[in-house]
């Protein structure tokens, strides 16, 4: 037996003569046996030591056995103990049940029997150490238990942890998927209704234009149509806004050195926010060219601007920095890595809270009165930056300010150099003959009116099938216009068939927007809609000047006032789109 299974019995008897025989008899078990000669060297052994037997003495002078096993069995730690008497008298049945009530479990009489004391030792030793055992192993499978339970707990809690993230982040990508469908839908239906509207102002400008040339010497009768000349050229900005949110607009993207424009605007940025704050352009002058609509983005930037003057009622500091980026993918939402210019527009002013600024590009939303804001500055702004490859990011905390970030990419191509060179305008000799292919028939009728007005004579056509007709029977036709988005064959396909045909007659192309596909990415002179007169004639002598052949003409009122009325914007600036086809000759008549 191990000495660490061996179990203590301590023999009480005030003879050391018995206890010596007790000892004898009792060596064989193996165990470790106690000696006391009194009850209380007894009791001081006991308290010392585990003790799994107790063989007591009934009769001893200063406190007899039955005392003693009353006073261990008090004792919580002795409950288990096993004590058995050793008694020559007092054996009577009432003295065991004495004996059994003081805690006694079992009697060994006097003469004692080597044997049957061996034997009943052994039970009760045997008893107590299966019993330890047994304790021991229950707390053992009592702590394996609570460690598995911890561990169980820990897992579990990591378990509920990971759901909970998992859902917050399907939670998240199916708001986002929503707002992008929404905003998408949105997107859809401005850009639609834009287009539409687009088509309506070029008929209702055309007609103005042509109106005031009769009213010209009646100065009340001039008032009236320039006030609807204005108004219509205020929706031609309002239908543009819309077309940028929808990522339609026709732009017209340039190599160009951002902080060149940006310290172009300086004079009117200060014209436009007043004396109360104070602007300061930070710029990087070694920022690479960026590709982007010169004009739109003059434009986003005054709009952004607007909104720090807005939020700053008391005055403030408004900040244009300019710097260059190097980002890898994941870095801002929705662009790859690489390089990119960054253009911040930072103000002092009220900040945003979290709904608005969830908000503020949506369409349409706006925080100020009726007439101050149509809530699209925002959303024309987000769009150009997309469709130039690029994206915004706005920053901003309530009463912390705002920060509004446009990022586009680094263009390797060389700038335009002569920003601000003024095309040859004018309409050029004449007349002509005109082929106009447009199914709307109110825009067809505006557009033929201004032509003619121009000393042009016309042919009308509502389809490409009809414009191919006429060409094939007609001879003398000097020009093709045509409008972009027709059912059927589109205004694209008629010119390129057309260039097929009759590679010398010139094409121009009218469009309302641009498609996503790009599918517009020509090198036709073109127009887009809403256009004016002047504009127009512009198209007709690109069309039919080879030298100048080539050159987009923007027909967009990028408007010299805010849609609000309020806004001083920046006046509208035309620049020549660099020459990206061959001179094209008119064809001999
Ligand atoms: N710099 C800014 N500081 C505080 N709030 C802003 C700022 N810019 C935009 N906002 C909030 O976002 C909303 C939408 O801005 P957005 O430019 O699209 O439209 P708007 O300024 O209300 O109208 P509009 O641009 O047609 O004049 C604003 O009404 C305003 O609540
Ligand atoms: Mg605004």
């Amino acid at each position: 037996m191990d000495a660490e299974d061996k179990v203590n019995i301590l023999l009480v008897d005030d003879q050391a003569a018995k206890l010596l025989t007790y000892e004898a008899i009792l060596a064989d078990l193996g165990e470790n046996l106690f000696k006391a000669t009194s009850a209380n060297q007894a009791l001081e052994l006991l308290l010392r030591n585990e003790v799994a037997v107790v063989l007591i003495d009934v009769c001893m002078p200063d406190l007899d056995g039955f005392e003693l096993a009353a006073l261990i069995r008090q004792h919580p730690r002795f409950q288990a103990t096993a004590l058995i008497f050793v008694s020559a008298v007092q054996v009577a049945d009432i003295d065991l049940l004495r004996g059994y009530a003081a805690g006694a479990v079992d009697y060994v009489p006097v003469p004692v029997i080597p044997d049957l004391l061996r034997a009943k030792v052994r039970v009760f030793a045997e008893l107590y150490r299966k019993t330890k055992q047994l304790e021991t192993l229950n707390r053992e499978l009592e702590r394996r238990v609570a460690q598995r339970t911890a561990e169980l707990e820990t897992a579990n809690a990591e378990l509920e942890r990971r759901v909970e993230m998992r859902t917050r982040e399907r939670e998240a990508a199916l708001a986002q998927i929503h707002e992008m469908q929404k905003l998408e839908s949105l997107g859809k239906l401005t850009g639609g209704v834009a287009h539409d509207f687009n088509n309506l102002l070029t008929a209702v400008l055309g007609n103005l234009e042509l109106l005031r040339k009769y009213v010209e010497h009646d100065a009340r009768q001039r008032r009236l149509v320039d006030s609807a000349i204005q108004g219509a050229e205020r929706g031609a900005t309002l239908t543009n806004r819309m077309l940028a949110f929808a990522r339609r607009q026709e732009l017209r993207p340039e190599t160009i050195h951002l902080p060149t424009l940006i310290e172009g605007m300086a004079e009117m940025l200060s014209r436009s926010l007043g004396p109360s704050i104070e602007i300061s352009i930070d710029l990087d002058p070694e920022v690479p060219p960026a590709r982007v609509d010169p004009n739109q983005l003059e434009l986003a930037i005054l709009n952004l601007a607007l909104n720090g003057r807005d939020a700053m009622t008391d005055g403030g500091r408004l900040t244009i920095t300019a710097r260059t980026e190097t980002l890898v993918a994941g870095d801002i939402a929705g662009l790859p890595g690489g390089h990119y210019v960054c253009i911040a527009v930072t103000d002092t002013g009220s900040g945003m809270d979290d709904a608005i600024l969830k908000r503020a590009t949506e369409p349409f939303f706006t925080t100020k009165s009726p007439g101050h804001g149509t809530g699209l500055g925002l959303s024309m702004v987000d769009g150009l930056v997309a469709q130039s490859y690029g994206a915004m990011r706005i920053l901003s905390e309530k009463g912390r300010g705002t920060r509004v970030e446009l990022r586009l990419p680094v263009s390797d191509l060389p700038v335009v150099k002569n920003l601000d060179a003024v095309r040859p305008k004018g309409n050029g000799a004449g007349p002509w003959r005109i082929l106009l292919v447009d199914d709307d028939p109110i825009v067809a009728a505006s557009t033929s009116a201004m032509l003619e007005d121009l000393g042009h004579s016309i042919v009308e056509a509502d389809s490409a099938r009809r414009a191919l007709e006429v060409l094939r029977s007609d001879g003398a036709i000097d020009a093709v216009i045509t409008d972009h988005a027709m059912p059927g064959t589109s205004g694209t396909e008629l010119a390129a068939q057309v260039r097929r045909e009759w590679p010398h007659l010139p094409v121009g192309l009218i469009s309302g927007y641009t498609e996503l596909s790009g599918e517009l990415r020509t090198d036709l002179p073109r127009l887009a809609k809403p256009y004016r007169q002047e504009q127009l004639a512009d198209l007709l002598a690109t069309l039919v000047h080879g030298e100048s052949a080539g050159q987009a003409v923007s027909g967009q009122a990028v408007s010299g006032q805010a849609v609000s009325g309020q806004a001083v914007h920046g006046q509208e600036r035309r620049r020549p789109q660099p020459v990206v086809s061959g001179p094209r000759s008119r064809r001999p008549p």
